[in-house]
């Protein structure tokens, strides 16, 4: 298996590098547009093998798509991230150019792969790429909901003072302070997560989470990479592996919960022709009102985009 990682900054180069050393794939083609960072960062992580004893061939290149050819995953992480005080919102004109160019070299030498979207704004960004590639909505998704739900898992495991590996949850709609997490679909253990924290807590929970991205943000003056590269490279691996995990992913809706023509975080079956499966959660009203909300937010910046006469 061939996975091509875009953009060897903080995200990109973390992806690459659990690819690496899980042995997610047999070679990953860094690429950047900054001249010799990408060859940098693979030679680097190529040079970490024989310590984390791993055979992943990873190799960088700038601007060089022929050398990305016939790819079976393709990972964009191109673009700017955010700094203090900017909203994921602001990036979409800079952004928007640059995953529409790179989404054009990507499918002119891989026109079977699969797209994995991480650039800003998240889901207006997985459109972009969706309108410019013309693949079939199953073959572009967005990584947001794995980092979402990790961070709501982790907050909860640090609460209950419990391993993060026993907590299970669910989170919809877009990536920003809308997201939608669903207590109803958290279990510890398979046990309901209402039953062993009171109200008032989880509550202050799902709110850390909605502004997860931006505490890490205020923290280090630029966004995070740890957790969201190894949570592209979860969805990497569901892919290649075949292993059919269940995941929330941003996809182009279109009917499920009665939304059509929107890219929003719904349950996904993640395998090797990419999304198999869309879960049809069945929605309480309350629930159903934020993903509403939610769905409105992300809408109102594709029409931005779309504003934009780019794609
Ligand atoms: P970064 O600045 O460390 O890396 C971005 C890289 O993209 C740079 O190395 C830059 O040279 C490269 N780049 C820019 N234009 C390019 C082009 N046309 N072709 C190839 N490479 C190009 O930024 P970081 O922290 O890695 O974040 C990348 C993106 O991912 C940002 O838009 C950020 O907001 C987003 N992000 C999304 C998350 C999500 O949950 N979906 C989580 C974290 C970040
Ligand atoms: C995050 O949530 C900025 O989207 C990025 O960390």
């Amino acid at each position: 298996m061939k996975v091509t990682v875009v953009g060897a900054g903080n995200v990109g180069a973390t992806c690459a590098d659990v690819l690496a050393y899980k042995e997610i794939a047999n070679e990953v083609v860094l690429l950047d547009i900054k001249e010799g960072f990408a060859e940098g960062k693979a030679l680097d992580i190529w040079q970490k093998s024989p310590i984390d004893l791993y055979d992943t061939r990873t190799v960088g290149v700038t601007n060089d798509y022929a050398r990305t050819a016939n790819s079976d995953v393709v990972v964009i992480t191109s673009g700017l991230p955010r700094k203090p005080g900017m909203s994921r919102d602001d990036l979409i004109s800079t952004n928007a150019g640059i995953v529409k160019s790179v989404t054009e070299q990507v499918i002119k030498y891989s026109p079977n792969c699969i797209l994995i979207v991480v650039s800003n704004p998240l889901d207006v960004m997985t459109y972009c790429a969706h309108a410019v590639s013309k693949f079939p909505r199953e073959r572009v998704i967005g990584m947001a909901g794995i980092l979402d739900t990790a961070r709501y898992r982790a907050f909860l495991a640090e609460a209950l003072n419990c391993s993060p590996k026993d907590i299970q949850a669910m989170l919809m709609g877009g990536h920003g302070d809308t997201m939608v997490p669903l207590p109803r679909y958290t279990t510890v253990s398979g046990i309901p997560v209402t039953e062993l924290i009171s109200e008032e807590k989880l509550n202050a929970i799902i709110e850390r989470t909605k502004v997860g991205g931006g505490e890490l943000v205020k923290l280090m003056g630029t966004s995070a990479w740890y957790a969201p590269g190894s949570a592209a490279a979860q969805m990497v691996e569901s892919i290649v592996r075949d292993q059919k995990r269940i995941f929330p992913a941003c996809i182009q809706l279109d009917g499920e919960y009665g939304i059509k023509n929107c890219y929003l975080g719904a349950p996904v079956v993640l395998g090797k022709a990419g999304v198999e499966k869309i879960l049809e959660l069945k929605l309480n009203e309350k629930e159903k009102s934020d993903l509403e909300v939610s769905r409105g937010h992300v809408k109102e910046v594709m029409d931005a985009l779309d504003k934009m006469n780019l794609m």
